[in-house]
């Protein structure tokens, strides 16, 4: 049963596109397990940029199937605008199937984002705005509506009339005026009949496929400290990005996952609000930003970053039952003297070794860094670990002892080929 979970490890983008896509040359379905059009996954071959959002960050590869899991929240537009425009570059893609249990993204979604965020004033999430939260609160509310339905016309116009009106009420407490029916129900029902075909029984073609011993390569979005109950609440994304999201997402039971690659950068990075303890609000958070470009990839805001936070990445280690980890972005580091890494808290005179779940105490934990030694050299050439510089090597092995997991493979840069595997035997269970 060869399937793998490929989540990210910190708090989002960590380059999961990127190592999807590499990896998914060899998988037979790439499914999509949490989130909606909140993640921005790149992908690059040869001189040409893909940002995926939606689609499975393995579409390109004509052979695997992409799925949409029905852990998942749906912008209908969202969707095929991306694949219109992904098939306006590439004639062949991989085959899509959206799960009918995935719920649909309307437009009272997104402007209750709005509306909630600006009710929340100084403690404002720092959201996408792509509606995410007021989908999944209808999902948890039970009165959302699925894809399932969305695709059964006098199912939907009888669904939508309900949840409208619900809507309508919240939408006037906010001092909003209400949507009206006729427009927004119309052009939802041309999306609806252009994604009709692609709706099918995912959770039990993917347990087939488990069952065949096909490969099958969940997609994890967001990060570990995003995932509702696991991250940083109430500065969270609403749904379950860590590996138990795959299942939950999927349809796929727990002893179906054979291996489980977590993505972690070799800094760290964090996108809105919410308490990071590692974070260099100063001239080494500037130079990590501009040696790396770091803007978000759907929104474009500046990521905020800092050093690398091995007290939560080893914590990410075990709440994701991680085979391996994945790390990225090693070259950014390049030309720094020195480089800290946290290795442990203090909170109130004592030293603790773990993020305190109350969100207040996180944000006054100060970082017990131990400093490693930088490298003056480009890394982007290297092809074996041998390539790298030897304070490189060091500090790859100071991660993997710290966090008791070994680094599996190793990104020095966004192509394809600039990709070191160290552990193949971790990959596919
Ligand atoms: P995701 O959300 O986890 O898929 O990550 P994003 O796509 O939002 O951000 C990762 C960025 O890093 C993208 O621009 C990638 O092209 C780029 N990237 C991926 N791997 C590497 C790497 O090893 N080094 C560098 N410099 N960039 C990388
Ligand atoms: P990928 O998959 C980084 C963050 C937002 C905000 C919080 C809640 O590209 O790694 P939401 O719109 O989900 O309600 O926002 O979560 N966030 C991400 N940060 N990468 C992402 O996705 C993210 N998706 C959501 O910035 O802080
Ligand atoms: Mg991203």
């Amino acid at each position: 049963m060869p399937t793998l979970v490929i989540i990210g490890a910190q708090w989002g983008d960590e380059a999961k596109g990127k190592i999807v896509d590499v990896l998914g040359a060899e998988a037979r379905y790439v499914v999509r397990y949490s989130g909606g059009n909140n993640a921005g996954h790149t992908v690059v071959v040869a001189d040409e940029e893909f940002k995926f959002h939606l689609l499975p960050a393995a579409i390109l590869h004509e052979s695997t199937v992409s799925i949409l899991g029905g852990g998942m929240v749906i912008c209908p537009k969202g969707l095929l605008d991306e694949l219109r425009r992904t098939q306006e570059r590439r004639a062949a893609l991989g085959r899509l199937l959206v799960s009918p249990a995935a719920h649909v993204v309307f437009p009272y979604h997104r402007l209750l984002d709005e509306l909630e965020e600006e009710a929340r004033g100084a403690n404002k999430i720092g959201t996408t705005s792509r509606g995410i939260g007021p989908a999944y609160e209808d999902k948890v509310a039970r009165i959302g509506i699925r894809m399932g339905e969305f695709v059964r016309p006098e199912r939907f116009r009888r669904r939508f009339c309900e949840v409208l009106a619900v809507k309508n009420r919240l939408l006037r407490m906010f001092g909003h005026e209400p949507l009206e029916f006729d427009g927004i129900f119309e052009e939802y029902s041309g999306y609806a009949r252009d994604l009709a075909s692609y709706v099918e029984d995912t959770d039990r073609l993917l347990q087939d496929a488990v069952d065949a011993g096909d490969r099958v390569l969940f997609e994890g979005a967001q990060g570990t400290f995003l995932d509702l109950d696991s991250g940083t609440y109430p500065y969270v994304t609403s749904s379950h990005p860590t590996a138990g999201g795959a299942c939950l997402g999927t349809g796929v039971g727990p002893r179906s996952i054979d291996s489980v690659l977590g993505v972690a950068k070799a800094y760290t990075t964090r996108v809105g609000s919410g308490p990071f303890p590692t974070e260099q609000d100063n001239g080494d958070g500037e130079r990590i930003r501009q040696q790396g470009n770091e803007y978000g990839t759907t929104t474009g805001r500046g990521r905020r970053c800092g050093w690398l936070d091995l007290v939560a990445l080893r914590q990410s280690c075990r709440l994701n039952s991680m085979s391996g980890l994945v790390l990225t972005r090693l070259d950014v580091l390049s030309g720094f003297e020195r480089l800290p890494v946290a290795v442990g808290y203090a909170l109130d005179g004592s030293r603790i070794d773990q993020l305190p779940t109350d969100i207040e105490d996180l944000a006054r934990v100060e970082p017990v860094y131990e400093t490693l030694d930088g490298w003056p050299d480009d890394l982007q050439g290297a092809r074996t670990l041998d390539d790298l510089p030897r304070p490189a090597r060091r500090y790859l092995e100071f991660i993997a002892e710290f966090t008791r997991t070994p680094i599996a493979i190793l990104s020095i840069g966004p192509a394809r080929d600039a990709t070191i595997v160290l552990r193949p035997d971790l990959i596919w269970g």
